[in-house]
């Protein structure tokens, strides 16, 4: 076991389905191979304030199937300070924490590094709704949440059947239309708007739903990332520019809630498992992530410097499905 002892583990930024099978699969695996677990409340804040619990194999029972964090996630002012990072180490050290696993998006892996910096072995685990690490293919949560927008668009899709209506959706991604793009395909949209493209209203909303129409279709959607937002607006136009009744609705914070799918609890545990494993390996300092469809680890600062761009042909797909 070398000098690590106590592991603590935290949920920081936005929730998303799985983070409690993530803390389950650290807090077992962390027990199995004999170390001391922390669970840390309310993410970095918690940290802050000493709002940490011993935790034992049933600390995490019944978490599983569970959305949200049962740790509970805060975003923190006083962590982001370096003063903020000296507390947290003062307090981990009081409760002789040697290790930290955080769950959670870049900006919490930034607050990671930070307490790196001053000596503490920390692991990232990718957790947020939204698939917008640079260092991943996957994150925790991301396909829950797709799953529940399809959901609603097939809900959508039968009333706006019945109407022969446009609806436009407005879905999660502040800053990354993953969960659009995705559900554009599976829910066959006729336009997906996403904050890394520009587009033209006219001919990437307007003209696809004209020509469908001409082409004998009953019904439209279009959906919008939040990061474009709008949508609104762009159903105010379309019912404007083509006499379709449009409907706008905005998901909101239901994608990032409900029970985790299948796909996220294995990912969650198999991630989570993965770790432990890596401190157990006399690894420090690094994010768990999916490259090529396999769990590894990458150094945090590499990780942070990393680039994700759109992939353009699902983008693509999803205009010649919308045919
Ligand atoms: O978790 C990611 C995300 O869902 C973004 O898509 C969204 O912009 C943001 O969180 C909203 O979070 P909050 O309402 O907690 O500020």
């Amino acid at each position: 076991m070398g000098d690590l002892k106590r592991i603590g583990v935290l949920t920081s930024g936005g929730d998303a389905p799985g983070m409690n099978a993530a803390v389950r699969a650290v807090v077992r695996t962390g027990i199995y191979y004999g170390y001391s677990m922390l669970g840390v409340h309310k993410g970095y804040e918690g940290l802050l304030h000493g709002d940490i619990e011993e935790m034992n194999l049933r600390s995490v029972g019944d978490i599983i199937q569970r959305g949200g964090t049962v740790l509970q996630t805060a975003r923190s002012a006083e962590f982001a300070t370096e003063a903020g990072v000296a507390k947290a180490m003062n307090i981990a050290a009081i409760y002789e924490m040697d290790a930290l696993v955080v769950i959670g998006g870049d900006g919490s892996y930034r607050g990671a590094r930070d307490l790196a910096k001053h000596g503490m072995k920390v692991i990232g685990m990718p957790g947020t709704i939204d698939n917008d690490i640079s260092c991943t293919e996957y994150t925790i949560g991301y396909d829950t949440a797709m799953n529940t927008v399809l959901d609603a668009i097939d809900k959508i899709r039968d009333t706006s059947y019945s109407h022969e209506r446009c609806s436009v959706l407005e879905v999660m991604g502040r800053k990354a239309g993953w969960i659009a793009v995705n559900c554009g395909i599976a829910g066959g949209a006729e336009a997906v708007v996403l904050p890394e493209n520009a587009f033209d209203i006219d001919q990437d909303i307007i003209k696809p739903i004209i020509d469908g129409r001409n082409r004998g279709k009953k019904h439209y959607l279009v959906i919008v990332a939040e990061g474009v937002g709008g949508a609104v607006d762009i159903a105010k136009y379309i019912e404007e520019k083509t006499d379709i009744v449009t409907r706008a609705t905005i998901l909101g914070h239901i994608q990032r809630g409900g029970s985790p799918t299948l796909l996220d609890r294995v990912m969650a545990s198999r991630m989570g498992s993965y770790a432990v494993e890596v401190l157990r390996a006399g690894r420090e300092n690094r994010i768990v992530a999916v490259q090529g469809g396999k769990i590894v680890d990458i150094e945090i600062t590499e990780a942070l410097n990393m680039k994700k761009s759109m992939d353009q042909d699902l983008v693509e797909l999803s205009r010649i499905l919308a045919l």
